[in-house]
C-alpha cells in the first residue's frame, strides 16, 4: 500500500467514540504482531491488548490520559498518549506514552508530527518536560535521540519480553 502522505494532520480526542476504540485496538493488534515495542510481546493474546486498549480508552475518557491521533476514526494511522504526573512533586511532567504508527503508513513523518504534536499539547497544558521510556535491543532510544530528546537513564533488564529481559531505556525532552 503505498504510505499516507506527510500531509495528515493530529488531533486531540477528548472523548473517544466506539469506532476510535475499536480502530485503536485493531492498530495495538496489528502493531504488536509486526514485532513493535508497545507493552506486549509479538504473541501476546489478542484479548490482553484489547483489554488494555479498553482501559486506556477509559482513562482518556476520565482525564487521567490525553490522546493524539493521526488520520480518522475509518482508517486510524496513528495514536500516542500523554500521562501528566499526578501530584504536586510531579505535576510539571507528563510521560509520552503509547507511540505507535501503522506498519503500512511507516515512513512518512508520522510518529514525528505525534510527537511534536505531544509536545505542543504538553506546553499549552503547562508541563516543562516529557518522558519516554524505550525498549533496549532496538533503535528506538537513536530514534528519540534523533528527535531532540536526551537519553536520562538506563534500567537494566527491566522488561521480559517473552523469554528475553531487555533494557528500558528512559528519554527526556525538555520544554522549558
Ligand atoms: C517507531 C514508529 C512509531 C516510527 O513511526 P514512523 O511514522 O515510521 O516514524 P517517522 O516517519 O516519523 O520517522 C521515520 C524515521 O524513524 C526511523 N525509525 C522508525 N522506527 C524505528 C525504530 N524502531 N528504530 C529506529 N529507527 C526507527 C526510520 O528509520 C526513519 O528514519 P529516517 O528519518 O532517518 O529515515 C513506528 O515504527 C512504530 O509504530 N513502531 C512500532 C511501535 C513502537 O515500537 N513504538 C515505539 C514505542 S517507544
Amino acid at each position: 500500500m503505498v504510505p499516507e502522505p506527510l500531509s495528515s494532520t493530529t488531533r486531540v480526542i477528548a472523548d473517544p467514540g466506539a469506532e476510535l476504540a475499536e480502530a485503536f485496538a485493531s492498530l495495538w493488534v496489528a502493531v504488536t504482531r509486526d514485532g513493535g515495542a508497545v507493552g506486549f510481546p509479538a504473541d501476546a493474546p489478542e484479548a490482553d491488548i484489547r483489554a488494555l486498549a479498553a482501559r486506556t480508552v477509559d482513562d482518556v475518557r476520565a482525564g487521567t490520559l490525553s490522546m493524539l491521533v493521526a488520520g480518522e476514526s475509518s482508517r486510524l494511522l496513528g495514536v500516542v498518549f500523554l500521562r501528566p504526573g499526578a501530584g504536586p512533586v510531579v505535576a510539571h511532567r507528563a510521560e509520552m506514552i503509547r507511540l505507535m504508527v501503522r506498519p503500512d503508513a511507516r515512513g512518512t513523518g508520522l510518529a514525528t508530527m505525534l510527537i511534536d504534536a505531544a509536545i505542543r499539547l504538553a506546553g499549552d497544558l503547562g508541563l516543562d518536560q516529557l518522558l519516554a521510556s524505550a525498549r533496549g535491543g532496538t533503535g528506538l532510544p537513536g530514534f528519540y535521540a534523533a528527535r531532540g530528546w536526551t537519553e536520562v537513564g538506563c534500567f537494566p533488564a527491566a522488561l521480559r519480553v517473552g523469554d528475553e529481559l531487555r533494557d528500558e531505556h528512559w528519554l527526556q525532552f525538555r520544554i522549558r
